[in-house]
């Protein structure tokens, strides 16, 4: 058995190099509680809480972890007050535009999970300029962002476009299966996730990636996504190579 430890300390997690997860997703939450915690505005816990995703993204990628999936705007977060999500776009729009220059030096792109076209316009043309040049890039590492996603909402999405499809005579209702219709998925092409991660101590799925999770393993922690770094992430996996995973046989 293959065995490396990410960080040399004593305590941290041992990990087994042959059974690491090859897709991650995360629920990234905890920002406001963290700000809040410390006397601060919200907005501030979302910075904070951008900066754990590059740290979590670039420690993904140097533990060999092909796909990583974070809930970065939710289709219930528009409900949120105007300057709260005028300060996530903004902060998505400056973390792409550091993609963008950093995606063919380290090896990675970036694909959007959600309906992106009800974007700011700004923000939608960079997320499509974002696509464009990951697609030039010979990427060994894929970062799927979920913005303006909902499961349900992705959901419906795909079934009208099955529909639509039917009506032209280009899908037949006979044919459609579980492998068909994934296709018709923003997450088309991405193997599904194997670990979920969810931070602040909140037991819930909130809407993400549910047709995709069916079999995955779930970890819990109520550490504050700001507060998230590398040797927690280290424990999730640790934790998820302890699980027996039967996908429904024995
Ligand atoms: C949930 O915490 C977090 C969000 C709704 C926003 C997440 C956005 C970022 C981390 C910044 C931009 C993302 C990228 C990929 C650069 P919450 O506000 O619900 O926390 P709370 O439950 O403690 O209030």
């Amino acid at each position: 058995m293959a065995l490396f430890r990410s960080k040399k300390q004593a305590g941290e997690a041992e990990l087994d190099n042959s059974r690491l997860p090859k897709h991650i997703g995360i629920i990234m939450d905890g920002n406001g509680r963290w700000a809040k915690k410390r006397g601060l505005p919200r907005t501030a816990g979302h910075a904070a809480g951008a900066e754990t995703f590059r740290t979590i993204a670039y420690h993904c990628r140097d533990l060999g972890i092909p796909y990583l999936t974070v809930y970065a705007f939710s289709t219930e977060n528009w409900k949120r007050p105007a300057e709260e999500v005028s300060a996530i776009m903004d902060l998505l729009r400056k973390y792409l535009l550091e993609a963008l220059e950093k995606m063919q030096r380290d090896g990675f792109r970036i694909r959007f999970l959600g309906d992106i076209t009800a974007l700011p316009e700004e923000l939608r043309e960079l997320c499509m300029e974002t696509l464009s040049v990951g697609n030039r890039v010979d990427a060994k590492y894929q970062i799927n962002v979920c913005l303006n996603y909902g499961g349900r909402d992705e959901i419906l999405r795909a079934a009208r476009a099955w529909a639509s499809d039917v009506a032209e005579g280009c899908a037949r209702a006979e044919e459609l299966n579980e492998e068909s219709f994934s296709r018709y998925l923003d997450s088309r092409d991405i193997p599904d996730p194997d670990l979920i991660i969810r931070p602040s101590g909140e037991l819930r799925l909130s809407n993400f990636l549910p047709w995709q999770s069916a079999y995955s393993e779930f970890y819990f922690t109520d550490i504050l996504w700001p507060d998230f770094d590398g040797a927690a992430l280290d424990q999730a996996i640790a934790d998820y190579q302890k699980r027996n995973r039967r996908f429904g046989g024995i």
